[in-house]
């Protein structure tokens, strides 16, 4: 066995052997994943292998030292995280309980391939570099999360890393990605499609609010409305207006103005048909309905991404929740939401775009801080997090070595 080596594709042979070799993860074993010898002879592994991963230990998150290593799915590509970032739901699953007793946490990640399922449509190749977003904490699917020295995640739903971005920063882009996705172009808004080329001309006088131009999400959000070639307005914080006006705003108006509503309608000429509020309280909805248009005709629209309705019963208000993007059944507590086909096909379509995006530099990441501590430094960072000490950047951990 000593002498085995990981490349589940067979047909792959020899060229993905190489590859595995170099990038120095070959010598390890994976749950019933087919192997080459060194001689090329098919082999499985040993089935007892273990890792460490952060989990929820029915109170909050610990690190698990003897964890069993993910099982390779046919619609999955198993990956080793160089480097992991925090998100709300990350904690929200922990502190609400959301999660079950070994279900390892975590959602975005930046690695390495190190096998692919055979059904995965897109072209993965053991050592290729990848990056995207998972399901963490997910009581249908313990195994799901990221925050771990190897995980499993959908091989269709991911993304290459482009030359000259590193680990760290594409760890911070899978779930910001699908959740602009699904808010401004597949479900809530219903927005033009971003591209490469020159953003059309219809859409430079209609307007899209982006409230919480200081959250990570809404950094994304201009960039790629931008792309879309609408005028965008953000709403946040003054020590922002610096940041959002580079990612491509064009107007950015304080939070703690208490007639900023207003202003956006008066500025948009009561006009505006797309408000998409990254934060989603009670106030911020208020905020939103205060700038949409009055005008029937123009159908306003309030997408969010917590669970909250505009005020205004005009307004049509829709919430969207990334995990659907799994086409899997999602238990949330004791709710049940049942899986979509739809939201699967539009997530691989939407990376697909995406990827495009970033490799051409026209997407960014959002700001972000290495902090210590590897996967051990995590408990105490979804604690910060929860506490809101953390503002206006995501938090980062390294997991494995970089290759
Ligand atoms: N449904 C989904 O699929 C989905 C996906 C992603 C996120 N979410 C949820 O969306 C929310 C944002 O997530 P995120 O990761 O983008 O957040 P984040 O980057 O952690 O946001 C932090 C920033 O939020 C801003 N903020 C806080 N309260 C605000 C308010 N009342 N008005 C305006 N800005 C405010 C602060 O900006 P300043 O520094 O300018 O004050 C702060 O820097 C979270 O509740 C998260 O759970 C949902």
């Amino acid at each position: 066995m000593a002498s085995s080596r990981i490349v589940p594709l067979l047909s792959q042979g020899h060229a993905a052997l190489a590859r595995a070799r170099h990038f120095g993860f070959a010598g390890s074993s994976l749950n019933g994943v087919v192997s080459l010898s060194r001689s090329g002879v098919a082999m499985h592994t040993r089935q007892n292998s273990t890792m460490k991963a952060v989990v929820f230990d029915g109170n909050g998150a610990g690190i698990d030292t003897q964890r069993q290593r993910p099982k390779l799915d046919e619609d999955s590509v198993i990956v080793r995280p160089v480097a992991v970032a925090l998100n709300p739901t990350d904690w929200k699953n922990v502190r609400y309980k959301r999660a079950k007793p070994g279900c390892i946490v975590g959602c975005d990640y930046a690695g390495i391939v190190e096998a692919v399922g055979s059904a995965v449509q897109k072209s993965w190749r053991p050592g290729d570099r990848i990056f995207g977003c998972a399901h963490g904490a997910n009581p249908v699917n313990p195994d799901g999360g990221v925050f771990a020295e190897v995980a499993v995640v959908k091989g269709d739903l991911q993304m290459r890393i482009p030359e000259g971005m590193d680990f760290t920063q594409a760890a911070t882009l899978g779930l910001g990605t699908i959740t602009v996705g699904q808010g401004l172009y597949q479900k809530a808004m219903q927005l033009d499609l971003p591209s490469a080329s020159a953003p059309s001309e219809r859409n430079r006088h209609e307007h899209v609010l982006i409230y919480g131009g200081g959250t990570s999400t809404a950094a994304l959000a201009i960039q790629f409305a931008k792309l879309s070639g609408y005028s965008v307005i953000t709403i946040c914080g003054e020590e922002s207006f610096d940041y959002v006006k580079r990612l491509g705003a064009d107007l950015a108006l304080d939070y703690r103005d208490a007639d900023v509503g207003a202003k956006v309608r008066r500025y948009t000429d009561n006009k505006l048909r797309y408000a998409w509020d990254t934060i989603g309280a009670e106030g911020t909805a208020r905020i939103c309905g205060d700038a949409l248009t009055d005008s029937p005709d123009l159908s306003p629209a309030y997408g969010t991404i917590n669970p909250k309705q505009c005020p205004r019963s005009d307004v049509k208000s829709t919430t969207t929740v990334m995990y659907t993007v799994f086409g899997k059944d999602i238990q949330f507590g004791s709710d049940l939401m049942p899986g979509s086909k739809e939201d699967f096909e539009f997530g691989k379509k939407f990376y697909g775009i995406a990827e495009g995006l970033i490799r051409r530099g026209l997407v960014k990441p959002h700001r972000h801080r290495l902090a210590a501590g590897g996967l051990e430094g995590i408990p105490k960072g979804l604690k910060d997090l929860e506490d809101g000490k953390v503002r206006g950047e995501k938090l980062v951990y390294l997991v494995n070595k970089q290759p």
